[in-house]
């Protein structure tokens, strides 16, 4: 029998990112103005939803109903956690794409969106969303899909390759993913120092490993150690969505010009250049406050053991708010009655110091304990000052 995750790696689960590209009203602000119109998003799903903060606060906050797909049973049980009780527009799963995909009972959808899974899954599993996407994306609705470019990657193919088969030596069959990535980093490190293949000779090899070094693990895990790390461009992607009417409309975050990872919008069919083909009437929903406050809430706690969260969800824009995760730290001093800066910041400190943080002030690592404390005093500070302003804008 075929492995439920084809090689995904499944042993750590995946770092915790809010994307606003995935934000249904921004997708239509950002279409138009590439001169596209599209209908107001309002069923939507994303493919491989990961730890699922985006799907979460764009479920509770925002327009659209959500279909949401991951294989990790732990990544959809967070998502579940953090979202319960809240909205009643959100159905997850803890499927493959290949179950998900071929299921019956989906509705048609406005808007598909993979954030950071075209390139690191099976051929089989793309040619599976391939054919959900022809079957389940309506006329005018949107594709977003991003994926590691050929031209800025193909550099770091022999690192990568490295990096997999080191961690996949016998040896180290019993350790933890996270050990086996160690060792192959320490391997990489190994050649470099001696010069040997394949670092010598290969100057991004030496160049890239550093800056990946100290990466997360969990990032690097989804990142290189996948069995499958597949790299495009924009031909590839035309000769698989064009034949389905697709066309490429615009990158997702507004950039210009090609980037090593790439954001695509596509839009299918009519849609469009003068939104003809469309209802445009369509009444968004009344937001649920109450539950966009909760889910704040629950995130301000979750900020209390994860550094990467740095986003809460906007009752008035339907998508998310970053702030920092500092700020996150502060304000959730502040919900559970720490009212000056003085107990603001010793809180704050105090999360630092359980989690082994750094203090991190503009790309510099804080170290000595009196500046560490006296800067959260001063963040403290002006956050009073501020009277509060970023709860303000997603209470
Ligand atoms: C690199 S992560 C990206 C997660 C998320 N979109 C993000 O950017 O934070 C890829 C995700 O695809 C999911 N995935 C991989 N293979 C899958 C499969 N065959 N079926 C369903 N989900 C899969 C993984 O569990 C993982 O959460």
């Amino acid at each position: 029998m075929r492995d439920r995750d084809e090689g995904y790696v499944t042993e750590l689960p995946y770092t915790l990112g809010y994307y606003p590209e995935l934000d249904p009203r921004r997708v239509r602000e950002t279409l138009a103005s590439a001169g596209v119109e599209i209908a107001p998003i309002r069923r939507a799903c994303e493919l491989g939803f990961g730890r699922g903060l985006s799907l979460a606060i764009h479920a509770v906050a925002g327009d659209a109903e959500w279909w949401g797909n991951d294989l990790l049973p732990r990544h959809v049980e967070e998502v579940k956690t953090l979202t319960r009780g809240l909205t009643d527009r959100l159905h997850i799963s803890a499927e493959t794409f290949a179950e998900f995909c071929t299921r019956e009972d989906l509705p048609e959808f406005d808007f598909i969106a993979l954030h950071g899974v075209w390139s690191w899954i099976s051929e089989r599993n793309r040619q599976i969303i391939t054919a959900f996407i022809d079957r389940k994306l309506a006329n005018g609705g949107v594709l977003y899909l991003s994926y590691n470019t050929r031209k800025a990657w193909e550099s770091v193919l022999p690192l990568r390759k490295f990096l997999v088969t080191e961690a996949a030596k016998p040896e180290l069959a019993s350790s933890a993913l996270a050990d086996r990535i160690e060792a192959a980093l320490v391997a990489a490190q190994h050649v470099v120092a001696r010069d040997l293949p394949p670092a010598r000779d290969d100057p991004a090899f030496e160049k890239h490993l550093r800056k990946i070094r100290h990466q997360a693990k969990a990032y690097l895990a989804h990142e290189y150690f996948n069995r499958d790390w597949a790299l495009f461009d924009e031909a590839d992607l035309s000769a698989t969505f064009g034949p389905l009417g697709l066309a490429y409309v615009a990158q997702a975050n507004g950039a210009a010009g090609s980037t090593g990872f790439r954001r695509d919008l596509w839009v299918r069919g009519q849609a469009s250049r003068d939104g003809s083909t469309q209802s445009l009437e369509w009444t968004p929903r009344v937001v649920n406050r109450a539950a966009v406050h909760e889910l704040n809430a629950r995130l301000l706690r979750l900020a209390t053991d994860e550094p990467y969260l740095s986003t809460l969800a906007s009752p008035d824009t339907g998508g998310g708010v970053e702030l920092g995760w500092r700020s996150l730290l502060a304000l959730g001093a502040w919900q559970e009655g720490a009212r000056d800066a003085v107990s603001i910041a010793e809180r704050v400190a105090s999360t630092l110091r359980r989690l082994g943080h750094p203090l991190v002030h503009e790309g510099v690592m804080i170290k000595d304990a009196a500046e560490v404390a006296a800067m959260l005093r001063r963040e403290a500070e002006s956050f009073i000052a501020a009277k509060m302003d970023p709860l303000r804008r997603v209470d």
